[in-house]
């Protein structure tokens, strides 16, 4: 469904990502983890076309230079120089690090927003399909964005990437500030997410919640895959145990 090959993302010159290859079919859930700079959110910006937004901007106005380099394919389409929009238009949805929400408006205002590329009727369906993922937000519906714990801004932003209608979504840290609690809803939503027939590309640092859920997954460092596997695959690497598991 994916295809990610030897793709290289430099900032400046700043190699962020560093001939990166990965691909993820449909119907998986597909894990990229790595330590703080690793290069997740360059990767999962790429994919959704918000690095070369920024590298156009950055042109503009005269200031940092961004090279990317290398293939993306989205259902044997290429996409490296698609906007953002027209990827969403595509089923590539990305909800990104540190959940930003509209803080000013409703939860339910916050879900039927991020429906503005879909018919009205079937945004109103995915939106109770949304809160039916998220039991917790059907109480919070009237809250303002900026009035919700970070837990709950999590679901909600992930709630918004599933109103968009992803065949493909993208979850840049998911579980980043969450109490174990909160993280092990978060993942039960991405399982239940993939049952409804979604793709998940999920990219975290805190690995451990997540591996149970994975099909494979990828471990990269400064940029560069060091390994990759099924999820049993790399739960039982020893040295993926030492670096996510203490053990
Ligand atoms: N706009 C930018 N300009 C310059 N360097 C950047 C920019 N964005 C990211 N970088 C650098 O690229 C590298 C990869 O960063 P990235 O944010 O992709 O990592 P990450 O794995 O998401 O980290 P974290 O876990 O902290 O979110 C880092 O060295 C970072 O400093
Ligand atoms: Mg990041």
């Amino acid at each position: 469904m994916l295809e990610v090959k030897n793709l290289s993302v430099y900032y400046e010159n700043a190699l962020a990502l560093n001939g990166l290859s990965l691909e993820v079919n449909q119907g998986e859930i597909v894990g990229v983890f790595g330590s703080n700079s690793a290069g997740k959110t360059t990767l999962m910006n790429t994919i959704a076309g918000l690095t070369l937004d920024l590298k156009t901007k950055e042109e503009r106005k005269g200031g940092e230079r961004i090279t990317v380099h290398g293939e993306l394919k989205f259902q044997g389409e290429d996409i490296l120089t698609a906007k953002p929009s027209e990827r969403v238009k595509k089923g590539i949805v990305l909800s990104r690090e540190r959940h930003p929400v509209f803080r000013d408006s409703s939860v339910e205002e916050n879900l039927k927003i991020s429906g503005f590329l879909r018919p009205a009727g079937e945004v109103k369906e995915r939106m109770s399909q949304a809160y039916a993922i998220f039991p917790h937000l059907t109480r919070l519906k009237r809250r303002k964005g900026g009035l919700l714990s970070g837990g709950e801004q999590q679901m909600l932003a992930i709630g918004m990437a599933f109103v968009a209608h992803p065949r493909l979504l993208l979850l840049d840290e998911p579980l980043l500030g969450l109490s174990p609690l909160l993280q092990a809803d978060i993942v039960r939503a991405m399982r239940d997410i993939r049952e409804q027939g979604i793709t998940v590309l999920v990219a975290e640092q805190y690995a451990r919640p997540i591996f149970p859920a994975i099909d494979r997954g990828y471990i990269i460092e400064n940029g560069t895959l060091i390994l990759t596997g099924t999820g049993p695959e790399l739960m039982d690497n020893p040295e993926v145990r030492s670096a996510y598991f203490g053990v």
